[in-house]
This record gives structure tokens, C-alpha cells and sequence, in this order.
């Protein structure tokens, strides 16, 4: 018989106990719901709610429980429906009667909201420990290819030459608000549910503080009702997952780009590849794909939640249920990402001559021959034009801004002097931008001290 089974006359049948048990999902939280009973029991006794032997017993009990899921020597009985009742079913077949003191002015309701947010805590702790890996391997790069120029794009087409550190930190920000995102996720599971019961609290003497100070949460949650069905955390917790997917899914398309023959940009080391079974030439940036394709399940993981909490009344619901699947899919998906990336990118090859010989195709230069007269007095309007009309000159020779005798340049304005050369030289052009957080080597230098602080502080 079921724990509640009291008031049936029947069992449930065969597949709505399959269909109703949350077993196959929530077993993956039982240290968390083992940590939670502890404490629950531990306060029950402080409060002279049970006894001292009885509050032994439950602990000695659990331990040995977890114990045995820990060696794999637990079996988990469907029938038991969630790791709720499943654990303490089997702590009142080992110790008896004390077992079946442990669900005092508590219900499941609180008690799962507890164990998920313990859940979300450790989860959001894992991404932020994955995410810091990441930027730490982006980091390097940055320190590694601080000379390497590629062109910079927009619309997918050449616009000015950039640093690939440059290219590489702009990644590391978009992880470092990741992190941020993440951990807001775990302030907002670090409130402790426990006491609110079913929904209204209940009339035990029980000291909440205490519970939420033994399972390390910052504080209790305010309101009963409120405490047993709200899933915002989780919601936190699967959008800062999705923006981190989304960020890890541009950052793949990149790969899959300049891994490809038209870029060469890089080179995918072959552990990081795989083959075609029937192309035999083929090295494909399977991987970089697949975190590409995983954004999709992140995002279904998020909107699935929103679309399920949507229409729910006060307080607990059984459609809360379906909370714990996705999030822990989120989390399952991002940690093999945020891992795969990292050591995608550790082990990959730079192609610098590729980068360099993109950066003289596409007249990167204009910008700043532009600017050049622009500087020496001509509005910067008037300026764009007389480029505009130079490229246009270009195209129609099919060469490049660099390689336009200077008399041509003279013609099209006399302020272009043999300086101009210094307009057109790639790594001129990158050193020239020095703006605050420009791509100038020097401005990336500061730059990079930045994404090193920020390490050390998250
Ligand atoms: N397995 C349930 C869940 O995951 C636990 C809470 C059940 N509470 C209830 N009143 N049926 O949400």
C-alpha cells in the first residue's frame, strides 16, 4: 500500500502508478532529499517535536540508505512512486516506528521543493565551475594568439582587421555574464521551503531557521504558499542555461566555419572529429555541430517549464511534477558542452597564414583610408565617398585598396600623401584602434587583465 493509502479502498492501477511515479527522475536527488530529512528530523528533535533516539535512529538509518544508493545496492521500487516515499518507506523497514515519525509537520510538498532547490544549487554550482574552465581555456588563447589577425566581419562579409584575442575574449564576456546569470539561478533556489507543509505551514512548534541554516540555505522562504509551488528558480536557472547554450552555439558556428575548407581558419585536432563511413576524405566538426544542435533541447527545456507553470493555481499542483526532467537535462547537456568546447578549443590549430591572406581580400582598409582624409580635413561624409569610389575602382580592376598605384589615389584626392601606405597596412590598422576596449594590441592587453580579474573574482 502507497504511504497515503489510508483512505482507498484500491490500489492504483498498474499504469497510472507507472504514469503518476516520478521515480525514474527524482532518485537522482536523493542526497538531497536524504539532507533534507536529516535536518527536518534534527529540528523535529531540537524541538522536542521527537525524541533524541528516535532523531538517531532516522540518522543512522538514512546514512545507511544513501550508503547503499552511493555502492549501487539500493533497488528502487516503482511502486514507491517518488524518492520521497522511497526512501522513507525503506528507512521504516530498517528502523521502525521512528521511521514513521519522520514526516511530522512535513508534507512532499515542501519537502520536494527543498530537495529541488538543494538540486539547483549543486547544479548551478557545476555550470559555474564548467563555465570558469571555459573562459579560462579562452584566456589562454587570448594570451596565445595576442598576434594573429583575421578579419573582422559584419553581414558575414569582410569589414576591418581584428586580434583573434579580441575575437576570442568577446567570448569569454559573453560566458562571464553567463556565469553572472547562473549565479542569480542559485541565489534564487537558496531559500528553504521546509515548514510550509502542504501549503498553510503547520501547527508543530517547528524552528524554520533552523532547518534552513542546517541545510545551508541563506534564508527561509517568506510564505507558504508560495514556498511549496513556486518554480522560479528553476526557471533562472533554465534561461541562464539558455543564453549560455545560445553563446556556446555561436561560438560553434565559428568553429564549423573557419574549420571548413573556404575559411581554413582552424584546424580541429582529430580527437575533437570525426569521420564519414562512406566519404573517406572526410574530418567533420561533429562536435561543434552537436553543442550547436543541444541549444535547441536547452531552449524546449525553458519554454516547457514556462508553458507548464502557466495556468497553475495555488499552491502545489502535480503538473509541478514535470519540473525536474528538464532541468536536469539543462544541466546534464551544458556541463558535456561547456567540457567538449573547452577541449575543442585547447587542442585546435590556429591557421594564421589563412587568417593573413583573408585580411588582404575585401579592401579591410577603407575604414581607416577614410579616416585618413577624414583627419586631414575633409568631412568625414565627402570622405566616404572618395573611398567608395576607390573600391568601386578596385572591383573593376579586381584588385585590392593596397595594391592602387598612388597616382590613383592623388587623383581621387589631393590630400592623400605617401603616408597613406600606414592606412593601409593591416597591422597598422588593428595598432590604431586604441579606444577602450578596441582590438588595438595595447587596448587588449588591458583588456585581457580584465577577463584575468574576473576569473579570479568569480
Ligand atoms: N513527486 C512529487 C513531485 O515531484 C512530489 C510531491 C508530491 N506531492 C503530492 N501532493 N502529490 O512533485
Amino acid at each position: 500500500m502507497a504511504l497515503w493509502g489510508g483512505r482507498f479502498e484500491a490500489g492504483v492501477a498498474e499504469v497510472t502508478q507507472e504514469f503518476g511515479a516520478s521515480l525514474p527522475v527524482d532518485k537522482h536527488l536523493y542526497k538531497q532529499d536524504i539532507a533534507g530529512s536529516k535536518a527536518h528530523a534534527k529540528m523535529l528533535a531540537a524541538q522536542g517535536i521527537i525524541s533524541a533516539e528516535d532523531e538517531q535512529a532516522i540518522a543512522k538509518g538514512l546514512t545507511g540508505i544513501e550508503q547503499d544508493i552511493d555502492a549501487g545496492n539500493f533497488t528502487f521500487d516503482i511502486n514507491d512512486e517518488d524518492i520521497h516515499m522511497s526512501i522513507e518507506s525503506e528507512l521504516t523497514r530498517r528502523i521502525g516506528e521512528a521511521g514513521k515519525r519522520l514526516h511530522t509537520g512535513r508534507s512532499r510538498n515542501d519537502q520536494v521543493a527543498t530537495d529541488t532547490r538543494l538540486g539547483v544549487k549543486a547544479l548551478a554550482k557545476e555550470l559555474m565551475e564548467a563555465n570558469l574552465e571555459l573562459r579560462h581555456v579562452l584566456v589562454d588563447a587570448a594570451k596565445k594568439y595576442d598576434k594573429v589577425i583575421l578579419p573582422g566581419y559584419t553581414h558575414m562579409q569582410h569589414a576591418q582587421p581584428v586580434l583573434l584575442s579580441h575575437h576570442l575574449l568577446a567570448y569569454s564576456w559573453m560566458f562571464a555574464r553567463d556565469f553572472t546569470r547562473l549565479k542569480a539561478a542559485f541565489d534564487a533556489a537558496d531559500n528553504c521551503p521546509l515548514g510550509a507543509a502542504a501549503l498553510a505551514g503547520t501547527s508543530y512548534p517547528l524552528d524554520r531557521q533552523m532547518t534552513a541554516a542546517e541545510l545551508g540555505f541563506a534564508g527561509v522562504i517568506p510564505n507558504s504558499l508560495d514556498a511549496v509551488s513556486d518554480r522560479d528558480f528553476l526557471l533562472d536557472l533554465h534561461y541562464a542555461g539558455s543564453v549560455m547554450a545560445m553563446h556556446l552555439s555561436r561560438l560553434s558556428e565559428e568553429i564549423v566555419l573557419w574549420s571548413s575548407s573556404e575559411f581554413g581558419f582552424i584546424t580541429l585536432s582529430d580527437s575533437y572529429s570525426t569521420g564519414s563511413s562512406i566519404m573517406p576524405q572526410k574530418k567533420n566538426p561533429d562536435f561543434a555541430e552537436l553543442i550547436r544542435g543541444k541549444s535547441g533541447r536547452v531552449y524546449g527545456n525553458l519554454v516547457q517549464l514556462l508553458v507548464t507553470m502557466k495556468g497553475l493555481p495555488l499552491a502545489y499542483n502535480k503538473d509541478l511534477q514535470e519540473d525536474k526532467e528538464g532541468a536536469l537535462d539543462t544541466a546534464h547537456t551544458l556541463m558535456q558542452c561547456l567540457s567538449v568546447m573547452a577541449g575543442m578549443i585547447s587542442t585546435w590549430t590556429v591557421n594564421e597564414d589563412a587568417m593573413a591572406r583573408e585580411c588582404g581580400v575585401g579592401h579591410l582598409a577603407a575604414t581607416d583610408v577614410a579616416d585618413y582624409l577624414a583627419k586631414r580635413g575633409l568631412p568625414f561624409r565627402e570622405a566616404h565617398a572618395v573611398v567608395g569610389h576607390l573600391v568601386l575602382m578596385c572591383e573593376k580592376r579586381g584588385c585590392n585598396l593596397e595594391d592602387l598605384p598612388f597616382e590613383v589615389f592623388q587623383e581621387a584626392s589631393p590630400l592623400f600623401e605617401h603616408d597613406i601606405t600606414e592606412a593601409l597596412d593591416i597591422p597598422s590598422i588593428v595598432a590604431a584602434r586604441t579606444t577602450e576596449g578596441g582590438t588595438a594590441p595595447a587596448a587588449v592587453a588591458v583588456q585581457l587583465q580584465r577577463a584575468e580579474a574576473q576569473l579570479v573574482v568569480d
